[in-house]
């Protein structure tokens, strides 16, 4: 099986990049890392990549400015040399355009610390908390120019326990981000999970329960294509039965001039 190729974009600690390092490690993983990149000089998943002998580079968006079409053309150059499949953001802290997403389209994922569509943006946990949530828990989606909107490819879930604290909460979800994001990386390089037009197809309903997805934002079983392939059939039984008329009609017109 081909290895799906992944650039993983960072802003901070990288403690999910180091998920994916670690997954791809193994030796049945279908994809590698073949690009990490950072908008921040002093984010600490440089060295992860270092140590893992992963390209690492650094597209500072704070030299851009406000230019943010500026910044992310460097950053779709730099990614473009590695020809990759599949991009991650792990704690990329940049809302990307549908100008970059396009670029790049239907290859752009995230991990967030909630149960899209609860709690998008910042501060997740202590919404959470505040919210009396009962469960809480991570995303993988489809990136979109608007923030966690995306189509969720996978969730995990934990529960919020008495006394909880947004720190507390925030360490015991983690570790399910760090079971989440190579899980989706993996859906997606065994073509389980399909990404098409911004939208999640689940391309094997017997091998993928649907019951991994919410209901929102839930991912499309291939109907159009189910019904291209019927509408072939239709008209493959129409050709063959004018045919076989057509042949019956010369057969008997050829037996009446015979006769
Ligand atoms: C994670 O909680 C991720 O869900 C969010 O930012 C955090 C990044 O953490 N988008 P790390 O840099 O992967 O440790």
């Amino acid at each position: 099986m081909r290895s799906l190729r992944l650039a993983v974009l960072i802003s901070g600690r990288g403690s999910n990049l180091q998920a994916l390092i670690d997954a791809c490690a193994k030796p049945d993983f279908p994809a590698q890392i073949v690009a990490v990149i950072a908008n921040k000089p002093d984010a600490g998943g440089l060295a992860r990549a270092a140590d893992a002998g992963i390209p690492a580079m650094i597209v500072d968006s704070s030299f851009f400015k406000g230019d943010k079409a500026g910044f992310e053309r460097a950053l779709g150059d730099t990614i473009a040399q590695f020809d990759v499949d599949l991009i991650c953001l792990a704690g990329f802290m940049r809302i990307l355009s549908a100008d970059f997403l396009n670029r790049f389209k239907d290859k752009v994922i995230n991990i967030h610390p909630s149960l899209l569509p609860k709690h998008k943006g910042l501060d997740t946990h202590a919404r959470a908390i505040e919210a009396g949530d009962k469960v809480a828990g991570c995303s993988v989606h489809i990136v979109t120019p608007e923030m966690d909107e995306g189509d969720i490819i996978l969730q995990k879930t934990v529960p919020v326990l008495a006394g909880d604290t947004p720190q507390s909460l925030a360490e015991r979800v983690l570790e399910q981000e760090h079971a989440a994001y190579p899980e989706a990386v993996l859906q997606i390089a065994t073509n389980h999970v399909i990404l098409r037009d911004a939208r999640v197809i689940i391309a094997n309903s017997k091998e993928d329960p649907m019951s991994q997805h919410p209901t929102p934002n839930t991912p499309h079983h291939d109907h159009e294509a189910v019904g291209h392939a019927n509408n072939m059939w239709n008209t493959f039984v129409k050709i063959s039965t004018y045919a076989g008329g057509a042949t019956i009609l010369v057969l008997v017109l050829l037996a009446l001039f015979v006769a």
